[in-house]
């Protein structure tokens, strides 16, 4: 498996990181998980346009690494990487992490500032069994303990890691965080639910990741002229929903039939996921089709 690391593609074993790297010591870092489908990275521009708001956000300079115009430059690499792997035939999953890079430990930026560290990987994704799909998924409902920058894709996962295991160890597949009795978003991907034809989401704010899976689906959700409503989704009204589902680049368009063991509508995946969840992926597929 080859691997991209600060400019060089190398094998995984040969990928050597500073032990003094900040986002091994302080998380001090950012990610981007990326969809290729034969080969074509999808909503590319979405994630480099997010990655570059998260860099403008902790001040990490990147064209101390790479020459700019950019981020724009890891497009290429991916492409690159995703080939070199031979994953051009079906779908592969792209990782990108960038840090502020290695220096000794103190909590403040490095001075003077040093590169910031890229890493690219990427593997075969399998995505859903369809028995998810067809069946529906199960979720969790656990506090949010995150910080409240959730906007920013940070590496500093331990409350998603932590509430993610602890929905695995309930036999659920995803976790829901809530805060203040909202339901705002899962551990790795956003929240939906369906009441009364209409679709309910958490505005995008700092309590949620603004997924780029949410706004496809938002956008298509309009365009098929099904209601939209950018709201909280307090936990009475999740558990009374016609219909939840989950979305993100892993996760597509994932109907959820059961909150905390209570069975959501009749306990069955609901048409406007199933719509949306057609719509979402005829979308993908063109988008790996140009
Ligand atoms: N996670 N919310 C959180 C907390 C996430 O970690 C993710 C994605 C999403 C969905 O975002 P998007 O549609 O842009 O993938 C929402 C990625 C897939 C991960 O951590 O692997």
């Amino acid at each position: 498996m080859l691997v991209y690391l600060n400019g060089d593609v190398l094998e995984l074993a040969q990928a050597r990181i500073s032990p003094e790297d900040r986002a091994f010591l302080f998380a001090d870092g950012l990610y981007e998980a990326v969809l290729a489908r034969r080969g074509r990275l999808l909503f590319w521009d979405e994630h480099e346009r997010r990655l570059r708001a998260g860099l403008t956000a902790l001040r990490i300079d990147f064209s101390r690494r790479i020459a700019l115009p950019g981020p724009a430059a890891l497009r290429g690499v991916a492409e690159e990487l995703v080939r070199s792997n031979q994953l051009t035939t079906g779908d592969a999953l792209v990782y990108l992490q960038v840090s502020r890079g290695a220096a000794p430990r103190l909590h403040a930026f490095p001075e003077p500032p040093v590169p910031p560290t890229v890493y690219m990987t990427t593997r075969a994704w399998g995505g859903h069994p369809p028995v998810l799909v067809a069946g529906g998924a199960t979720a969790l409902t656990v506090a949010d303990t995150r910080w409240a920058r959730c906007d920013i894709k940070s590496t500093a996962l331990l409350p998603n890691v932590l509430a993610q295991q602890q929905a695995k160890e309930a036999g659920a597949h995803e976790a829901i965080f809530v805060r203040d009795g909202i339901a705002l978003e899962g551990s790795h991907s956003n929240l939906f639910a369906v009441r009364g034809g209409e679709v309910w989401t958490y505005p995008a704010c700092n309590y949620i990741l603004d997924g780029i899976t949410r706004v496809a689906v938002l956008e298509l959700a309009a365009a098929m002229g099904i209601p939209v409503r950018l709201s909280a989704i307090p936990l009475a009204d999740l558990y009374a929903a016609d219909e939840v589902f989950l979305t993100g680049t892993t996760t597509e368009v994932l109907p959820v039939v059961a909150v905390d063991g209570r069975r959501i509508g009749h306990g069955l995946p609901g048409p406007v996921t199933a719509k949306l969840r057609e719509a979402y992926l005829l979308q993908v597929e063109e988008r790996a089709g140009r």
